[in-house]
């Protein structure tokens, strides 16, 4: 059995100046450039709290809300805000700082679920984890939320996938932008 670790423990920030070459053909930075960041440190915090190799397995709520310009430093704060049994939830807030004037703007919250492996490539259990204040049992709470919605959500999409008759269901594309190339 492992010892428990508190969440202050494993507690990540990485800070990354978004330099010309990170941008798009609209000067902005390429979505693709956080997401990654974003899985580095995600990968930094569970891999401290695991004490062992991790593999990222999903990415929830990736929602761009402002664009990141060139020249802004980027700050994404992470920590484990749930431990499964092999499994760990990592919350990451990406927040962009303008040196120049000191505004700061929340681009995101993500949440990357990640899962410990062992030498073998076999999910491993990690450490259960501390709660250290109001704020850590509020997310861990709203993980097991997450965790359930998210089930049932994927339970709801796989039967009406199964479920889809194309034929019976052609009438909702009328008022769609799409053209039919050839009709059925
Ligand atoms: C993640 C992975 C180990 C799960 O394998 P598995 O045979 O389903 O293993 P398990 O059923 O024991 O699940 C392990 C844990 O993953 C969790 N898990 C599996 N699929 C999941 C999903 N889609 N979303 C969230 N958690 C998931 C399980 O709930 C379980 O958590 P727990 O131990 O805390 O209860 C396996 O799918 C894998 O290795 N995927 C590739 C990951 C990778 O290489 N990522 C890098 C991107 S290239």
């Amino acid at each position: 059995m492992t010892i428990p670790k508190p969440v202050s423990y494993s507690r990540t920030t990485i800070t990354e100046l978004m330099i010309p070459s990170y941008a798009n053909f609209g000067g902005k930075i390429h979505g693709g450039i956080l997401l990654s960041l974003m899985d580095k440190v995600a990968y930094v915090c569970a891999a401290k709290h695991a004490g062992t190799y991790v593999v990222t397995v999903s990415v929830d709520n990736v929602e761009f809300r402002q664009p990141v310009e060139v020249g802004e430093l980027v700050s994404l704060h992470a920590s484990v805000n749930y431990v499964g049994r092999s499994s760990l939830i990592i919350g990451i807030r990406v927040i962009s700082e303008n040196i120049k004037s000191g505004s700061c703007k929340h681009t995101n919250t993500s949440y990357f679920t990640m899962v410990a492996k062992d030498e073998n490539g076999q999910p491993t259990e990690v450490p259960a984890l501390v709660l250290e204040d109001q704020n850590d049992i509020r997310r861990f709470l709203e993980s097991l939320k997450r965790k359930e919605i998210k089930n049932s959500y994927k339970e709801l999409l796989d039967n009406a996938k199964t479920s889809m008759e194309i034929e019976e269901n052609l009438h909702l594309l009328e008022n769609e932008r799409c053209v039919i190339a050839n009709k059925p």
